[in-house]
């Protein structure tokens, strides 16, 4: 292995140390800083996410509150519950996990979470905000990979940078946020006509896809800063990313592991958000 880890689990271990910090000095002065997390429906996934957002929560010294409603919860009352935590001063942050039952339209669940609880940052003003460089939540993937390139050290300004998926949550507000650091930014997608090509000018390449080996060694600049943000299970059940990590190790000059990268990072910047909605409140 040539590539030196960036570990995340070490990384959210510090972050969040700072955050117990943070949220003590608050409970001093009487605030205890609240995130409500709602969970509408048993997809299993979603129900290890949400009990891992609770228990980051407990363990940091935050107040946190999981509201879990029926599949057949309809749009009118998930909206109704939106609101009355909107104003409910205890709670900083809202947090809806993603995806609702069909039957609800989650553009609109979100634009119903006031921009100030928004610490998904996934609300269009939260976007806008991003987008024009003001103050705002960002979403908390990308803002966990600015974070561990910021643990290396590492200067953009002048570097190119290629993320690689177009999603709402990870590839455009990843991209954005590249940017505003002075990187020249490409973002790769399923329409990209050569991937490879693309890849083996980045200095920095974000794989986030949701599919195994999307980025292989042969993709890769020797030298280069690999993110994985992907999360997907191998033939034998085994978590892994979208980077052929045992090849990719092999050529980049810092790689983020599956697991143990940027999925304890996500949740590391929704405390960190969190914290910062109540400081702000
Ligand atoms: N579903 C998968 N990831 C997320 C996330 O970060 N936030 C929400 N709200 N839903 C999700």
């Amino acid at each position: 292995m040539t590539a030196q880890l960036i570990d995340g689990n070490a990384l959210s271990k510090q972050l969040r140390a700072e955050v117990a910090v943070r949220a003590s000095a608050l409970r001093a002065r009487g605030i205890t800083p609240g995130l409500a997390v709602v969970l509408v429906g048993e997809n299993p996934a979603s129900q290890v996410y949400v009990r891992n957002k609770v228990k980051a929560c407990e363990d940091s010294g935050l107040h946190s509150v999981l509201e879990k409603y029926d599949a057949s919860l309809s749009e009118a009352d998930l909206l109704a519950r939106v609101e009355a935590l909107n104003n409910d001063p205890s709670i900083h942050g809202i947090l809806v996990q993603l995806p609702l039952p069909a039957h609800i339209d989650a553009h609109k669940v979100i634009e119903a979470i006031s921009p100030a609880k928004d610490v998904d940052g996934f609300h269009v003003a939260s976007a806008g905000a991003l987008m024009v460089g003001q103050p705002g939540f960002w979403p908390c993937t990308p803002y966990g990979c600015m974070k561990m390139l910021e643990s290396i050290h590492y200067d953009l300004k002048g570097k190119h940078a290629v993320v690689i998926g177009r999603s709402n949550i990870v590839g455009k507000p990843m991209a954005l946020m590249l940017l505003q650091k002075n990187a020249t930014v490409t973002i790769c997608h399923s329409g990209t006509a050569n991937l490879k090509a693309m890849t083996l000018q980045a200095d920095v390449i974000v794989a986030a896809v949701g599919k195994r080996n999307v980025l292989t060694a042969d993709m890769v600049k020797p030298g280069a800063v690999v993110i994985d943000v992907g999360m997907n299970r191998n033939e034998a059940g085994k978590l892994c990313g979208d980077v052929d990590f045992d090849g990719v190790k092999e050529v980049a000059g810092y790689i983020t592991p599956v697991p143990g990268g940027v999925g304890p990072m996500t949740i590391t910047m929704l405390l960190v958000n969190t914290l910062e909605a109540a400081e702000r409140a």
